[in-house]
């Protein structure tokens, strides 16, 4: 069933922010990105959410006792903020039950490798020392576990010969800045269907 749209998405990031940018660039009907939030000051991702007029916020761990109350308090601002669905864009903390909970099946993120193949980091570097010929990237919604939970799309890219961690990355990334949008478009507009832990995108 379409979900009221555009949704409102909130993106966390805690650097480069270059698939806020794509997330930013595919906003409209289907959705709009109201809120940025990072655990770094220094985030280029909050410049780029200042930069096209969106809420930026800088969320200091430090200011807390510790990951479950960093949670906690992240919950209370993205619901106090009416967000629907929130998504993940090269945040590097740990999403914790006090989060999880208040945005159950609502939470997405990206990570650059072809699930469940090498999750966590590095994840580029990893797929080279292990030789595969093929890689790409997996938006999934987010569970307990690190980059384990169910997978809604995938694109896969080759690995060349002569491919280091940084080409290798780059070519990731052109894929990461076409699939997050559309997901996240596709999800708005109630096209994504959770069965266990598997998700049937119905276009
Ligand atoms: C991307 O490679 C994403 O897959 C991973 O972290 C990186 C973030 O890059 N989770 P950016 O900040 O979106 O440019």
């Amino acid at each position: 069933m379409p979900l009221k749209v555009p949704l409102k998405v909130a993106v966390l990031a805690s650097g480069r922010g270059s698939n806020l940018e794509a997330l930013l660039e595919g906003a409209g009907e289907a959705y709009g990105v109201e809120l940025v939030v990072s655990d770094r000051r220094e985030a280029r991702a909050l410049a780029v959410a200042a930069g096209a007029g969106v809420r930026a916020v800088f969320a200091d761990p430090k200011a807390h006792r510790g990951l479950a109350d960093y949670n906690a308090a992240l919950a209370r601002l993205l619901e106090g903020e009416g967000i629907e669905l929130v998504a993940l864009a090269g945040y590097m903390r740990l999403v914790r039950e006090e989060l999880l909970r208040s945005f159950a099946g609502r939470i997405m993120n990206i990570h650059p490798s072809l699930l469940p193949a090498f999750p966590g980091a590095d994840a580029q570097a990893q797929a080279l020392v292990h030789g595969v010929k093929v890689s790409g990237c997996t938006v999934h919604f987010v569970d307990e576990g690190v980059d384990t939970g169910p997978i809604i799309g995938q694109r896969a890219v080759p690995v060349l010969e002569g491919d280091n961690a940084e080409t290798l990355s780059a070519r990731i990334l052109e894929e990461e800045h076409v699939l997050y949008p559309r997901m996240v478009t596709l999800y708005a507009l109630g096209k994504i269907v959770t069965i266990g832990r598997r998700v049937e995108v119905r276009t």
